[in-house]
């Protein structure tokens, strides 16, 4: 049976992210920063037949299924395959603007359990996480060439992994006889470093180094504060821009971010004279969590959390 991601926060999202009201127009459209499968995608333009939408995703293997699902929208729904943060940094000025902008930010069930890049410990796989080629390194590049101590640091950084510098310590070491090229090896060196009361935790002792490694990667913490700030420039007033992030280095960025938009003068406190201009930009709206019945039934949305600003003026 094929496996179909299940869409996170999707009721949340359709009623914080609605597009009726006299704000909106005849023919609101909506950006999917990361369309994945389509799932979020396709409940909108199910529930709002007055609504376009345009579906951005790195990734053209799933973007493809994504197109296959959504068919019969027709030209409803068009797509643009590369990095959210290039999409939004070369929109066209010819090119409507959005009413309503979604990201869902993180990876597609697809890319753990059928991708067959590494993204998952469990899978003797190349390692190799780029959800597109353009992406410059693989997961095997840093595992094989970073510094022990740089090594150490991203996956403390980027995966909060408080055994980082075990974990780089045994990778060095096993890269020395061979190189790190597939997934459930690295998983098997991770194992093997961390104390043994850790191999039995309510996570693999993998998971972290794995998450570390595809955000590196895809270079995710660079792209997000860059995208969160084209994207709000191209949204129209009166719009809507709603984030789900699934970790707190992440959703750190959104709530800063969303913070400054709604707050008159974004000076650093210890600034005398205001050179921002103190000018509210937008409103925040929400930040939702899955409820008990959503986790259970859902069990990786328990780290999720929806935020949702509205914009209010443009300068
Ligand atoms: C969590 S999935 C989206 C799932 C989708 N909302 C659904 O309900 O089916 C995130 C998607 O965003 C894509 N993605 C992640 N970072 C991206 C980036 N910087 N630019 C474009 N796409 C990205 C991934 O390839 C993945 O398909």
């Amino acid at each position: 049976m094929e496996i179909v991601h299940t869409s996170v926060l999707l009721e949340e999202c359709l009623e914080w992210l609605s597009p009726e009201g006299e704000d909106y127009g005849p023919h609101p459209l909506l950006i999917d920063s990361t369309l994945g499968e389509g799932g979020h995608t396709y409940a909108f333009l199910s529930k709002y037949n007055n609504l376009s939408v345009i579906g951005i995703d790195a990734d053209s293997v799933i973007q493809q299924k994504a197109k296959i699902r959504l068919a019969d929208f027709g030209d409803r729904v068009s797509f643009y395959n590369g990095w959210f943060d290039d999409f939004y940094a070369n929109y066209p000025t010819d090119r409507e603007n959005p009413n309503l902008i979604l990201f869902d930010l993180g990876i597609s069930l697809f890319h753990y359990e059928e991708s067959g890049r590494g993204f998952s410990f469990r899978y003797d796989e190349p390692l190799d996480m780029r959800l597109s080629p353009s992406a410059r390194i693989s997961a095997t590049d840093i595992v094989n060439k970073t510094k022990e101590k740089d090594l150490a640091d991203l996956i403390y950084m980027y995966g909060e992994e408080r055994f980082s510098r075990r974990i780089a310590r045994a990778v060095v070491e096993a890269r020395q006889h061979e190189i790190i090229e597939n997934a459930k090896n690295l998983a098997d060196i991770i194992y093997r470093a961390v104390p043994a009361e850790y191999r039995h935790g309510a996570i693999h002792p993998a998971t972290k180094t794995f998450q570390a490694l595809r955000i590196a990667v895809n270079g995710e913490l660079e792209r997000l504060p860059r995208v969160l700030e084209s994207a709000f420039d191209v949204l129209k007033v009166n719009g809507k821009m709603g984030v789900i992030t699934f970790h707190s280095l992440e959703d750190r960025i959104v709530k800063v971010f969303f913070r400054n938009l709604s707050k008159k003068c974004i000076c650093p406190p210890e600034q005398a004279v205001c050179t921002c201009g103190g000018k509210k930009r937008a409103e925040i709206l929400a930040k939702v969590v899955p409820g008990e019945e959503e986790i259970k039934r859902n069990s990786p949305s328990r780290s999720a959390r929806l935020r949702v600003v509205k914009k209010i003026r443009c300068d």
